[in-house]
Formats: structure tokens, sequence, C-alpha cells
């Protein structure tokens, strides 16, 4: 399961997110927001950074006008690790390294082929599993 949020600058790039994962059968939660009108972004980083963080959903996607506001949202919530990526080597990477939880995106920053490519990257790396990575992800979760 999947849990997504945006605000009014990710509205448009959510809904290719959506074709993306109804044409592939994956099941997510939509929490919002549903129209181009002005809204606050920590309010959507809450309510997926939530339910991921509580293991509701195995990811979140976010987005916002830059990806950067809501990832800095989602972040201040224990148990979340959501990666701001606009390009694949680091989808890859915070997957493989992070074991991110969340898929921050821009928005305003990436066009939609870029993106989408990007979150069946996100979504279908698993963590590498490697002593030193698990090591430090613990070492994030004391802070
Ligand atoms: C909204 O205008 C914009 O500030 C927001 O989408 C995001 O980019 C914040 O980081």
């Amino acid at each position: 399961m999947v849990a997504l949020g945006c605000d009014h600058g990710g509205y448009e790039l959510m809904k290719e997110v959506i074709s993306y994962l109804e044409e592939r059968n994956i099941p997510y939660i939509n929490f919002g927001t549903d129209s181009e009108a002005s809204c606050d972004y920590p309010v959507f980083a809450k309510q997926v950074g939530t339910e991921v963080a509580k293991g509701k959903c195995e990811f979140g996607i976010l987005i916002c006008g830059t990806g950067i506001g809501i990832s800095i949202a989602a972040n201040k919530i224990k148990g979340v690790r959501a990666a701001l990526c606009h390009d694949c080597f680091s989808a890859q990477a915070t997957r493989l390294h992070n074991n991110a939880n969340i898929l921050a995106l821009g928005g305003r920053v990436v066009g939609s082929g870029l993106a989408i490519k990007i979150v069946d990257i996100f979504l279908n790396t698993p963590f590498s599993g490697e002593e030193r990575h698990s090591r430090r992800i613990a070492q994030i979760e004391e802070l």
C-alpha cells in the first residue's frame, strides 16, 4: 500500500503518479489535496508520514512545488525517512542505502516522464540490508 499526499504545487504531477499506480494495480490511499486551490503542505506530510511510520503503508509519495517543504515536514515524524529525489540515481541509492520509506518530488521541478521513472525505481528497489547501512539508519532513529 502506498500513501499519497500533495499540495497545490504537486497536484498535477500527483495525477500522473496515480495513473502509474492504477495501471499496475498498485494499491494506494490518497490523502489529497484534490484541487489546485492553495493549501498547506505540512497537513499532507503529517497524514502520509503518520501512515507510513505506523506501518499501515509500506511507502509514501509526497509532492509539493519543490518537494522541499513537504520532505522537511515529513522527516519530523519519527520513523519517516523521506527522500527528495529528482534523478534516478538518487531514487535507487536512497532505497539501497537509506531504506527511505517516503519519496518526495517537486511538481514544479521535474517533468512527469522523469518523475514516473523515479517513482518506478523507488518502489521497485529493495533495501540492500547491508550492515553498515542498517547501522547508520539505526543511528538516525536515535537522533
Ligand atoms: C507552495 O507555493 C510552495 O511553497 C510549496 O508547494 C513547496 O514548494 C514548499 O516547499
